[in-house]
């Protein structure tokens, strides 16, 4: 039988935001990034050469047609790893984000990717070289080959060598996320044509580099401590000041709902009760609260009152 390799993967939330390129070719990014991974939500793949003239790409029990956009984006990535014996791919991907809100799975499909090409060539890569390669794929992806925090640092070289995640060791029981889902069916600007657009026409982006990268120091040290308050302050005004930006693009980037703002309502005033809750954002309108696990139940409450479940995850204990 044909060899084949396996990989997984966890999706990451940022907690100090990605936003902004200075290399579009090799996901340079303008500034670091710091994530937390959410074990059992993400992707697993196999892939194995493939006979046929072009990639066959199946996406959770189906064959992708060659022009829908996701299809083409991957088989680019996997020009990177053609050759003469492997001209061409079959990748079968299964993303596990079944009831979860509105994750991106485009950075656990691409770590799994490389993960299971790396499975099936045998490179026996370290998980930075690996997060490197990832990273070619989809930005947000270097940070998804670690579980916990992961911190990928922005690189100074033009060949991008030395932009890769690594983990940030700390093991934080009562660390809680909560996916708060917003209903809309609308379809957003996608992460790579909105960052491209806010660095071009926002006057407002020329701040944002350098508070992300005070932002990613101030959380980077607030993991390794175990400052809650530090931690999740940062990247509530982290997530708003990357939408204050993504506002101010033209055309306009907006990604908030109504119902987005209400769950900001209710963050807020659960706040000014004493409740440590705070939230971060990304390229769609669901919320996602950090908060710590003594504060769950409240939490729970206060957005069952509106009829806002919340789904909780615990990155440090066992699912
Ligand atoms: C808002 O990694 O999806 O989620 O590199 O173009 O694939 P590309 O972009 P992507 O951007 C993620 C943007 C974000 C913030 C973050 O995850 O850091």
């Amino acid at each position: 039988s044909q060899p084949h390799g396996f990989g997984k993967a966890p999706v990451n939330i940022a907690l100090s935001k990605y936003w902004g390129k200075r290399d579009s070719v090799l996901n340079l990014p303008m500034n670091g990034s710091v994530s937390i991974s959410l074990p059992g939500l993400g992707t697993e793949t196999t892939v194995q050469p493939f006979g046929g003239q072009q990639d066959q790409i199946e996406l959770n029990g189906q064959v992708l047609d060659h022009s829908v956009v996701f299809a083409k984006r991957l088989s680019q990535f996997l020009d990177f790893f053609r050759s003469a014996a492997c001209p061409a791919f079959r990748v079968v991907t299964q993303n596990s984000v079944p009831t979860a809100a509105g994750l991106a799975s485009s950075a656990s499909g691409y770590a799994a990717l490389v993960v299971a090409l790396d499975d099936l060539f045998g490179w026996q890569l370290a998980k930075t070289e690996l997060s490197l390669l990832a990273r070619l794929g989809s930005g947000s992806a270097s940070r998804s080959l670690f579980d916990g925090f992961a911190l990928w640092h922005k690189g100074e070289r033009p060949d991008g060598m030395d932009s890769f995640a690594e983990s940030v060791d700390s093991v934080w029981p009562e660390f809680c996320i909560g996916l708060v889902k917003v209903n809309t069916q609308e379809k957003a600007v996608g992460s790579t044509l909105g960052m491209q657009q806010t660095v071009e026409t926002c006057d407002l982006y020329q701040s944002w580099p350098p508070q992300a990268q005070r932002d990613l120091e101030t959380i980077t040290q607030a993991i390794i401590q175990q400052d809650f308050h530090t931690l999740a302050k940062t990247a509530e005004h982290n997530a708003l000041s990357m939408h204050a930006t993504m506002i101010a693009t033209w055309p306009p980037i907006v990604y908030w709902q109504p119902e987005s703002i209400a769950a900001m309502q209710i963050v807020w005033r659960l706040r000014e009760q004493g409740v440590a809750v705070y939230f971060t954002m990304d390229a769609g309108p669901n919320l996602k609260l950090i908060l710590q696990t003594q504060d769950q139940a409240i939490v729970q409450q206060a957005f069952a009152e509106q009829s806002t479940p919340v789904e909780f995850i615990l990155p440090f204990q066992r699912q």
